[in-house]
């Protein structure tokens, strides 16, 4: 089935989390060099975008499909907010590991194997189950919410640009 167009940006995200994952699962098996630099890059894409795209999925995806009466208890969602957990708890791992200079392969490959999982489960079961259940409004609600979501994302990230550059202008 074709994506809901209110859904694709989160699914776009999801391409692009993909990627990421398969580059750690090859540095971790050494395909590629640089277990550090792949580790550093994913934590960048992880500040970016990916921890943002997973609270868009918390606090705007699932309450809207609680709204409308759709069961969180099923078990796709709940295994999409463990992995959620899961998957935070690694990276705060990653990210100490690499100021410590010392990225293990089993954490990227932990990370790697994760994400893709995730992904396809949310790709193959969560999001047909809330196309499914979510009425042409209720998935309109969800596109401007999720607009919404962004626009304050995008001035948050403005705002500590401008603290930072004032910070360097008075030192
Ligand atoms: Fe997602």
């Amino acid at each position: 089935m074709k994506r809901a167009a209110e859904l694709r940006g989160l699914s776009d995200d999801h391409h692009r989390g993909l990627v990421q994952a398969r580059r750690l699962q090859r540095a971790a098996s050494g395909e590629t060099d640089g277990l550090s630099e792949t580790a550093r890059a994913f934590l960048d894409f992880w500040q970016e975008e990916t921890s943002a795209h997973f609270r868009r999925e918390e606090e705007v995806l699932l309450p809207v499909l609680a709204r409308y009466g759709g069961d969180l208890a099923r078990e796709p969602l709940v295994e999409m907010l463990v992995q959620h957990a899961r998957i935070r708890g690694l990276v705060m791992q990653l990210s100490d590991e690499v100021t410590d200079g010392d990225a293990r392969p089993e954490t990227l490959r932990g990370i790697g194997e994760l994400l893709e999982a995730h992904i396809r489960l949310e790709e193959r079961q969560v999001f047909p189950m809330i196309e499914e259940t979510l009425s042409t409004d209720a998935l309109g609600e969800v596109a401007s919410r999720l607009a919404v979501a962004e626009a304050g994302a995008g001035a948050a990230t403005g705002r500590q640009r401008e603290g930072g550059e004032d910070e360097a202008a008075s030192s």
